[in-house]
């Protein structure tokens, strides 16, 4: 689907399989919006990806470099995305490279295998220390190509005159280990990170016009309501999906009782697979949009981007100086014009100007705090110490 949206096609959400088993979003049925950021140079393709309805946009940034295109953070190739990007390959030459700029990203790190057999003739470039569990399998098992995959930094860089290449850890996690690089194009300052920093909208992304359902299922607070399509219902369910997918349990949320559940869903009236049979498990309290519009606008009041909770608390949370760092160095790239994140918003208007600050708010602000909406995540963290599975 082209960057110019058709109406919202709920009527094929009717075909999708049943789901309760796994609720893995978009359940088999996975619409791809392709845009042109800037023309001629740089375009992007998305997803939506998630669990019970959770969902967030998921990007592969394609890049013209030399005689051909890059593809950074893979997605899967299905028949939507590869007729578009055959055609890009038409006009502006092969696929000469896919890069998996990540060590840890499971979701970028999954669709590898498939879009390297779609383009037998790409190098493949991957982060270091690549890691899968609960076994660490060797990375042909993960399905990188032996002959043509090399690893970032220890093999060289692809296309060092047109791009840098900023590394963002190593970081221990006990499970495994985190490691980002980031890619600046000198050609248009599009700065390419992957979940290394996030942009985030007031309102849903466009992606979700292909298929507004989660934004509407989560916009109900009872699972006996219908899903209403209306404007004000796809910005109500998109800030809620913010905060779940930022903090996975926000302060103000609570789980009814089993009995609620249930009653809910025998009034249901649209008891449908697509509406989890009625099935809506959680009571948001008074003030949770304050909390999300709060949230958001912290996110672009002084720079247009931030680090998402989960990595902070999660990954960062002890490696505070290592980001920091990671930061400035981006920052003194004075090419650089806007950021293109593999989640969330694309080319969100960056300089390095807006890099230092945001730096600076982080360093003086509470860093991986434990309070408020962030207690869930604070308790994974300990919950994790507390078993070995995370150094301290
Ligand atoms: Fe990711």
């Amino acid at each position: 689907m082209r960057g110019s949206l058709t109406p919202p096609l709920l009527a094929r959400q009717q075909r999708w399989p049943w789901w309760p088993l796994l609720p893995l979003y978009p359940y088999g049925h996975r619409p791809t919006l392709m845009r042109e950021l800037v023309p001629g140079r740089v375009w992007c393709f998305e997803q939506l990806h998630g669990i019970w309805y959770v969902a967030v946009p998921i990007r592969m940034t394609v890049l013209k470099v030399e005689a051909g295109l890059l593809l950074y953070a893979p997605l899967p190739p299905t028949a939507e995305l590869l007729t578009e990007l055959r055609t890009l390959e038409e006009q502006h030459g092969p696929v000469l490279t896919i890069v998996l700029a990540t060590s840890s990203g499971l979701e970028h790190k999954l669709p590898v295998a498939a879009l390297a057999r779609a383009f037998p003739e790409a190098s493949v470039w991957v982060s270091d220390m690549q890691w899968s569990f609960p076994l660490q399998l060797p990375p042909t098992w993960l399905g990188f190509p032996q002959d043509r995959t090399k690893v970032l930094f220890r093999d060289g860089l692809p296309h060092p005159q047109q791009l840098n290449w900023l590394p963002l850890g190593p970081i221990d996690l006990g499970l495994g280990t985190f490691h980002e690089i980031a890619c600046i194009d000198q050609a248009t300052g599009a700065l390419l990170v992957t979940d290394a920093l996030v942009a985030l909208s007031a309102t849903p992304p466009d992606i979700f016009q292909c298929d507004p359902t989660p934004l509407l299922f989560h916009a109900r607070d009872r699972g006996s309501e219908a899903l209403l399509d209306t404007p004000d219902n796809r910005t109500k369910g998109w800030k809620r999906i913010v905060l779940f997918a930022n903090f996975f349990r926000p302060e103000l949320l609570t789980i009814p009782s089993l009995a609620e559940l249930v009653a809910d869903a025998r009034s249901s009236h649209d008891p449908s697979p697509r509406n989890h049979f009625g099935i809506y498990p959680f009571r948001w309290q008074d003030g949770w949009e304050e909390q999300a519009d709060q949230w958001i606008q912290s996110c672009t009041d002084t720079v247009p981007c931030s680090l998402a909770p989960v990595l902070e608390r999660l990954v960062f949370v002890r490696s505070k100086q290592i980001y920091l760092d990671w930061l400035r160095s981006l920052a003194k790239n004075d090419t650089i014009s806007c950021l293109i994140a593999a989640h969330y918003s694309a080319k969100t208007p960056l300089s390095c100007h807006s890099l230092d600050h945001l730096a600076d708010s982080l360093q003086s602000r509470d860093w991986a705090p434990s309070d408020q909406s962030w207690q869930t995540l604070a308790f994974i963290d300990r919950t994790l110490i507390k078993f070995g599975l995370v150094p301290h």
